[in-house]
C-alpha cells in the first residue's frame, strides 16, 4: 500500500458531461499499476453501478449503508464494495436498483470526509464519480473539498456552460479550491466547434474525443471492458495524461 502522494480524484461537471464514462475508465487505468483502486459512484438519484455493470447476481450492497452505518470501518467498507469478477485491482461503492435519497437517513460533511480518510488508509487510489446536482449530494461536494484534485467536465453544449454559470458561485469558498481543477472538454464530436467552447470554459488542459465503441460500450453495460479499437487511441492516449498529471508517475 502507498501512502504517499496524491490518491483522491473527483470527477466532477455539468451533467451528462461524461462524468460516470471518465471516472470508469480513470479508474480501471490506475488498476493497471496493479494498486488497489476504490470507484466511488455517488449519485444517489438513478443509481449508476445498475447502468454500468452486468452483474452474475442481484446487488445488494450499497454506499447507503456505508454512509449510514453508526462507525464506518474498514469492515463495513469491504462488506458494502463490489470488486469486479475480472479485475481484482478495482472495486466499487454505489448505490444500488432501486435506491433514492430518502432510502437511508441523512448523514452530514463530516460522515462522507469519515469515508475518504479511511479509503486512504485502505486502498492506494480513490476515484470518485460526483453528482452534478451539488446541492443534493453531500458525498460529492465532500469530496470537491477533500480531493487531491478534481477533474472538471465540460461539453460543447449551452447547456453545459449554463450548468457552470449557476453552479461555481457555490463552490467559490477557498477550501474549494476551484481554479485549480483540471479543465476537461468531454466527448468532442469532430463537427463540434470545441475552440468556441475551449474559450467559454478558458483554460481547458484536456480534450477527451467522442468515440463511438465507448457509447457502444454505455449501451451494452460495458464499460468496465477494454477498448480495442483503433477509433479509442486518442481516447486512451488523454486518460494516461490525466493519469499522470493527476496521480503522477507510477
Ligand atoms: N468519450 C465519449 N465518447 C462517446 N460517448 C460518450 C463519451 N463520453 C460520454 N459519452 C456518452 O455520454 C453519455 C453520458 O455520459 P455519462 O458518463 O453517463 O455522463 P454523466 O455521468 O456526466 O452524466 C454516455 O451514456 C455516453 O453515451
Ligand atoms: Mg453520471
Amino acid at each position: 500500500m502507498q501512502n504517499k502522494g496524491k490518491q483522491l480524484l473527483a470527477v466532477w461537471g455539468s451533467s451528462n458531461s461524461g462524468k460516470t464514462v471518465t471516472a470508469i475508465k480513470l479508474a480501471k487505468a490506475l488498476s493497471n499499476r496493479k494498486k488497489n483502486v476504490m470507484l466511488i459512484l455517488c449519485d444517489d438519484i438513478c443509481p449508476v453501478l445498475p447502468s454500468v455493470y452486468k452483474s452474475k447476481d442481484t446487488v445488494e450492497i450499497s454506499l447507503g449503508e456505508v454512509l449510514s452505518a453508526p462507525n464506518i470501518t474498514q469492515e463495513v467498507i469491504l462488506r458494502n464494495c463490489l470488486t469486479l469478477d475480472k479485475n481484482p485491482y478495482l472495486s466499487v461503492l454505489g448505490y444500488k436498483a432501486g435506491e433514492n435519497p430518502f432510502s437511508y437517513a441523512e448523514y452530514n460533511k463530516e460522515r462522507a470526509i469519515d469515508l475518504f480518510v479511511l479509503l486512504r488508509h485502505i486502498v492506494d487510489y480513490v476515484v470518485i464519480d460526483c453528482s452534478s446536482i451539488l446541492t443534493e449530494n453531500i458525498i460529492s461536494t465532500a469530496a470537491l473539498e477533500v480531493a487531491d484534485e478534481v477533474l472538471r467536465l465540460g461539453s460543447c453544449d449551452l447547456k453545459s456552460i449554463s450548468y457552470f454559470k449557476s453552479i461555481l458561485p457555490l463552490i467559490s469558498d477557498s477550501k474549494f479550491d476551484a481554479e485549480k481543477h483540471l479543465k476537461v472538454l468531454s466527448h468532442v464530436r469532430q463537427f463540434q466547434n470545441s475552440e468556441e467552447y475551449r474559450n467559454a470554459f478558458s483554460g481547458v488542459s484536456y480534450s477527451l474525443p467522442y468515440v463511438r465503441s465507448l457509447e457502444e460500450q454505455c449501451e451494452t453495460l460495458a464499460l468496465f471492458e477494454d477498448l480495442t479499437d483503433k477509433g479509442a487511441t486518442e481516447y486512451e492516449a488523454a486518460i494516461k495524461e490525466i493519469i499522470k498529471e493527476a496521480f503522477g508517475d507510477e
